[in-house]
């Protein structure tokens, strides 16, 4: 069993966050485009999308709505990447939260920097140890 990290990403930052996890995890990096049919092979899923003003991807979400009974038997959790700090981050979390379905996730400014870094995606993956089956989303 392994991660999977599905991601949307426009210039490359979401992306270069989900090929870091992947690589830490021993897991696959994947284009939301391009997210399997069956999911059986994975326990832990992550979900990364980029946040376009204010919102989340749209495919990532009809996936998310469509595979949702599966994806109650995993560990899931998401992360954003965007320009937003602070308050305005923790709105747009909350938000991105609720129109995903998964309430556990973090974001990251400058996906590109943090990933050649990785302490701050290091933090995210271990907190991905203590999350139980299904209490993701
Ligand atoms: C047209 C546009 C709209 C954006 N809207 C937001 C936004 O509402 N909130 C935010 O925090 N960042 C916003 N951003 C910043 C991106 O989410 C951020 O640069 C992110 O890292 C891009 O991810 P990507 O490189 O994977 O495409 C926007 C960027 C663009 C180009």
């Amino acid at each position: 069993m392994s991660t999977l990290v599905l991601y949307a990403s426009l210039t490359g930052n979401t992306k270069a966050v989900a090929e870091y996890i992947a690589e830490k995890t021993n897991g696959v990096a994947m284009d939301i485009k391009n997210a399997p049919n069956d999911l059986s092979e994975y326990d832990t899923v992550i979900f990364g999308s980029r946040v376009h003003a204010g919102g989340v991807s749209k495919p990532m979400q009809r996936y998310i709505g469509e595979n949702y009974d599966i994806l109650l038997q995993k560990k899931v959790a998401y992360y954003l990447c965007c320009m937003f700090t602070g308050d305005k981050a923790e709105k747009q979390m909350a938000s991105a939260a609720a129109s995903l379905g998964i309430f556990n996730g973090t974001y990251f400014v400058a996906g590109k920097k943090l990933a050649a870094d990785g302490k701050q995606i290091d933090e995210f993956i271990a907190k991905l140890d203590s999350i139980g089956i299904g209490d993701m989303i």
